[in-house]
């Protein structure tokens, strides 16, 4: 079975996002070059995979992440899996979604949580994460942030910490 990863980034408080739907450091100018980097670091890690994401982050994006199986948790999707004109594929619940990749032909497809803190929330307390946590760090306060990454559950250790920027870094966890 694939390992489940989770990826993040983050505020010093834990700012996760803005009340419009929009990330805290997008449209802070000193902070521009590391959320460009972030987004390659994102492309980088997750490209070729499987993003798994809930309805509310869903809302956020206009289209799917290119070369990518973009993956949707919406409990009112009805059906065990639902695939709608856009090419997102709506699954009931994460425990169905990671059933259903568990299937032979996705093996060694890397697979990863993106968000947001609700799905996050949920998949940390039921123990479902077991692969990497990549967090990246802000280094900075957001005032205005509404929503806030939760804390990693217990025993997950840093075993990589990169420069992001100027004003960021990148941590790994594992278990
Ligand atoms: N900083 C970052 O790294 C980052 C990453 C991603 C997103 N975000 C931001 O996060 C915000 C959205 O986060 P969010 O916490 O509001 O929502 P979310 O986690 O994206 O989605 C939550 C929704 O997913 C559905 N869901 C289905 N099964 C669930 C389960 N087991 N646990 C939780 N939710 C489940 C529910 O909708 P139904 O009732 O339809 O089932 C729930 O309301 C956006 O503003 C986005 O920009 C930030």
């Amino acid at each position: 079975m694939n390992h489940l990863n989770a990826i993040f980034a983050r505020g010093l408080n834990g700012e996760f996002s803005l009340s419009d739907g929009s990330l805290p450091w997008k449209n802070v100018p000193e902070l521009s070059e590391d959320a460009k980097n972030d987004m390659t670091h994102f492309k980088n890690v997750t490209m070729g995979g499987i993003v798994i994401m809930g309805f509310n982050t869903y809302r956020t994006f206009k289209k799917p992440l290119p070369e990518r199986i973009n993956v949707v948790i919406d409990r009112n999707c009805g059906g065990e899996i639902a695939v709608d004109e856009k090419q997102f594929n709506f699954f009931k619940s994460l425990e169905s979604a990671l059933n259903y990749f568990a299937d032979e032909k996705f093996s060694g497809q890397k697979m990863f949580l993106i968000g947001g803190a609700k799905l996050f929330e949920y998949s940390f307390s039921n123990n479902l994460v077991d692969g990497k946590i990549y967090g990246t760090v802000f280094n900075a306060r957001f005032p205005d942030a509404t929503a806030f990454m939760p804390g990693l559950p217990e025993g997950w250790k840093i075993i990589a910490r990169q420069k992001n920027g100027e004003h960021s870094e990148i941590i790994t966890y594992e278990k």
